[in-house]
């Protein structure tokens, strides 16, 4: 099985951004304990504060094949871009949403999401867990076949 795990914008900030909100891990730690947690899992791991270069992520690994799905915290992208809902339609690999805080508990501009959409589900609030009950969830698409 093998997973992207994406995240974009202000994400390579961890542990040092809001740890009130995002908590203390960075991303090599969260990245770190996704690989420890799911040995049997070949884990791509990109960050990039660039929304161009995430898309061409995706169509990347969509071409190169091999991939199962992905696993996306797009940031702030999650709430305005179209750009990026349309390249996650535009590819067949199934993508789960993931955020480290709970967007429904936040300010309005973060409880819309215009990619929850085009995304197999959501799982937001759960701190660096999100990450893996997204991993589990994409593991279980895929063994059940349910795409
Ligand atoms: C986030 C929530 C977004 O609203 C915010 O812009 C982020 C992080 C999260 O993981 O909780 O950058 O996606």
């Amino acid at each position: 099985m093998s997973i992207l795990v994406l995240n974009g914008p202000n994400l390579s900030r961890l542990g040092k951004r809001e740890p009130e909100v995002y908590g203390d891990r960075t991303l090599d730690d969260i990245n770190r304990e996704l690989a420890e947690s799911f040995p049997a899992v070949s884990f791509e791991f990109f960050q990039s504060e660039d929304e161009g270069l995430l898309l061409e992520k995706l169509f990347h690994i969509e071409d190169k094949g091999g991939y199962n799905g992905v696993v996306l915290n797009a940031g702030a992208l999650t709430h305005y871009s179209v750009a990026l809902r349309d390249a996650i339609s535009a590819i067949t690999l199934p993508v789960v949403e993931v955020h480290l805080s709970n967007i429904y508990a936040r300010e309005e501009f973060r409880h819309k999401s215009v990619i929850s959409a085009v995304c197999v589900g959501v799982i937001s609030g759960f701190g660096a867990n999100s990450y893996h009950l997204g991993v589990r969830a994409l593991m279980d698409i895929v063994r059940n076949n349910q795409l």
